[in-house]
């Protein structure tokens, strides 16, 4: 039984990814503002990334595996965001992974076959209207996800998983009509809107040993839309 922690395991993807990881391994996982019960395997635990104190106290000595899971997707004209927002929804994205590895570090070391997920969007590798906010931010993660697996290796590894539109509460608004729901799914070269299992499956690979000789690498589950024009 391996030892995972999940930043963000109460809502959409990180919520299914804990939901997978607790059939069989010990999930240390917290929420934010939605309070959930243990249950089985699975112990949640009050964190917020943006806060001062950052207490990870709850955790076993070793640790096999990490996802950091909180995000946002805040989509304006690029002249409606301000410096400000800019640099919020840096700190959610990007600040609070950096500060996770760091508080998890000496955990993470004496784990089995360690390794570490992130998640980026595809509005990284792909342009899209409003996105300049979450491109900018998840740009940052994706560029850490390399440059730490590089420092960090050989003896752990770390990948970003870059969804497409994923139906989670975070996606609420894009996807709070059956038009709207139908309309994405029909630009998506599978005809279909994510579901939080299918981010969650590439994440519960990516930390587990059978994915053991990747590191550094930028997973687009995105029913293809990245990389292909239909
Ligand atoms: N859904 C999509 O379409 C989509 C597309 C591309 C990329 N992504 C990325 O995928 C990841 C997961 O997204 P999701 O759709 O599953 O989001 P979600 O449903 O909003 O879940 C986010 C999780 O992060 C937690 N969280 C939020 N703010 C936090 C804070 N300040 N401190 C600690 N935890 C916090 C939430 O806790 P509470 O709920 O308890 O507050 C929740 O457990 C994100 O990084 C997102 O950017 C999602």
């Amino acid at each position: 039984m391996r030892n995972y922690l999940v930043v963000g395991g109460s809502s959409g993807i990180g919520e299914a990814l804990t939901e997978i990881l607790g059939q069989s391994h010990r999930v240390y996982a917290t929420y934010n503002s939605h309070q959930k019960s243990n249950d089985g395997n699975v112990s949640y635990h009050p964190l917020n990334v943006l806060s001062d104190t950052f207490d990870l106290s709850f955790l076993p000595e070793k640790l096999d595996g990490v996802a950091y899971c909180p995000g946002s997707i805040l989509l304006k004209p690029f002249h409606r965001f301000k410096d400000e927002d800019f640099m919020e929804d840096y700190k959610l994205q990007a600040l609070g992974a950096v500060k996770t590895v760091r508080q998890v570090l000496p955990m993470i070391k004496s784990g089995d076959h360690p390794s570490i997920v992130f998640f980026s969007t595809i509005a990284v590798q792909r342009g899209f209207n409003f996105h300049s906010l979450v491109s900018m931010s998840k740009g940052a993660i994706e560029g850490l996800t390399r440059s730490l697996a590089a420092e960090l290796s050989p003896t752990i590894r770390i990948n970003a998983v870059a969804p497409a539109l994923t139906d989670t509460p975070l996606a609420a608004k894009l996807l709070n009509t059956p038009e709207k729901s139908a309309a994405h799914a029909e630009k998506n070269p599978l005809k279909k809107v994510g579901t939080p299992q299918d981010i969650a499956a590439t994440a519960a690979y990516l930390l587990s040993p059978q994915s053991g000789w990747i590191t550094g690498q930028i997973f687009h589950v995105d029913g293809g839309f990245s990389s292909i024009i239909k």
